[in-house]
């Protein structure tokens, strides 16, 4: 039979309980242990029926009041937890991920693809169809990568054509994705057919089609007999599939020391032939530098330049744009 002082104990027990939880996930036991189902404070509420009906009424008023104090006690329970694991979460984790967030209803709340990923993404799909895999590389280089692995010792001319970052540490922000070749012939063995695309860094003066910060998509492949015929094939290939029609092209010689021959492929646009990619056979002292005999192998390699495909494809007539990050531009492209 329940009383005035079973009362008072099973007060002060839960009492003693909530202050010592420690966490939001302890207190919450403590709550269901107490006023769940079968807990104990709801087993004394039920006691209440088999009390003297002298005494039932003021024990029913007493086991009320203490059961709104009790929960009000888990309340404050509960928010001085939570305010002890959001400080534990703040200091933790960098990014406040329960800060609201502002989203202005004029601009459209979803997010959509930069023009550079989805040209990105297309070249990839093209290429892995054609059984290339994409691989990828660092953005801060070392010089061996960059230059002397692909034939541009310290002392040649051609360095003065890419104007470059350097760390202080000696590292360079690479200045094209021809560095992925090394590393792939490094890493993989022939044959091999991959595509890279990535960012690349160089110290230009700005304008509409010079940015310090741009997009390449590097392609190489390595195999027993590779001639100019695959190359042009390739290239052909990919321009379709980003044009939607058959494009026009022509070879100029162009002079990148990795390369022998070496080519700029030129695609008719518009009316006039447009720069499209530089490309050539693999020179043989490049597979040397990645460990693969140039007697028992060859390969063409080429670079396409993600940044301007993509102002040609949405016709955008500024670079800088590219970067600017501003959700007018970006937003066309949703
Ligand atoms: N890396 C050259 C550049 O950024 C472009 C290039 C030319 C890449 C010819 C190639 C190539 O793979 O064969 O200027």
């Amino acid at each position: 039979m329940i009383d005035a002082n079973s009362v008072e104990q099973v007060k002060e027990q839960t009492t003693q309980r909530i202050e010592a939880a420690s966490s939001i996930d302890e207190l919450e036991n403590v709550r269901v242990g107490e006023f769940g189902k079968k807990g104990q404070f709801t087993l004394l509420m039920k006691g209440l029926k088999d009390v003297d009906s002298s005494s039932r009424k003021e024990l029913g008023a007493l086991l009320n009041k203490t059961k709104k104090e009790l929960e009000q006690r888990l309340v404050q329970k509960r928010e001085s937890l939570q305010e002890i694991e959001a400080a534990k979460a703040l200091s933790s984790e960098w990014i406040d991920i329960s800060m609201p967030v502002d989203v202005d209803p004029a601009l459209n709340s979803f997010g959509s693809l930069h023009p550079v990923s989805l040209v990105r993404r297309e070249l990839e799909e093209i290429f892995l169809g054609l059984g290339f895999s994409v691989v990828d590389g660092p953005e801060v280089e070392g010089e061996y990568y960059n230059f002397e692995a692909l034939n541009i010792p310290s002392t040649h001319p051609a360095r003065d054509l890419q104007d470059t970052f350097f760390t202080k540490m000696g590292s360079l922000l690479r200045t094209h994705t021809s560095t992925i070749q090394i590393r792939a012939l490094e890493n993989m063995e022939p044959p091999l057919r991959i595509v890279a695309p990535g960012r690349c860094f160089r110290c230009e003066r700005l304008d509409a089609s010079h940015e310090h910060t741009f997009y390449q998509m590097e392609g190489m492949m390595i195999d027993k007999v590779v001639n100019v015929g695959h190359l042009v094939y390739f290239l052909k290939t990919l321009l379709r599939e980003i044009f939607g029609r058959e494009v026009k092209v022509r070879l100029r010689p162009g002079y990148f020391p990795f390369v022998e021959p070496g080519f700029e492929l030129d695609a008719w646009f518009q009316g006039k032939w447009m720069e499209m990619l530089g490309c050539g056979l693999v020179h043989p002292r490049v597979l040397e530098y990645g460990g693969i005999d140039p007697k028992k192998w060859q390969g063409f390699a080429f670079a396409v330049g993600l940044s301007r495909l993509a102002m040609l494809r949405y016709q955008i007539d500024d670079i800088r744009h590219m970067q600017a990050g501003d959700l007018r531009f970006l937003k066309q492209f949703s």
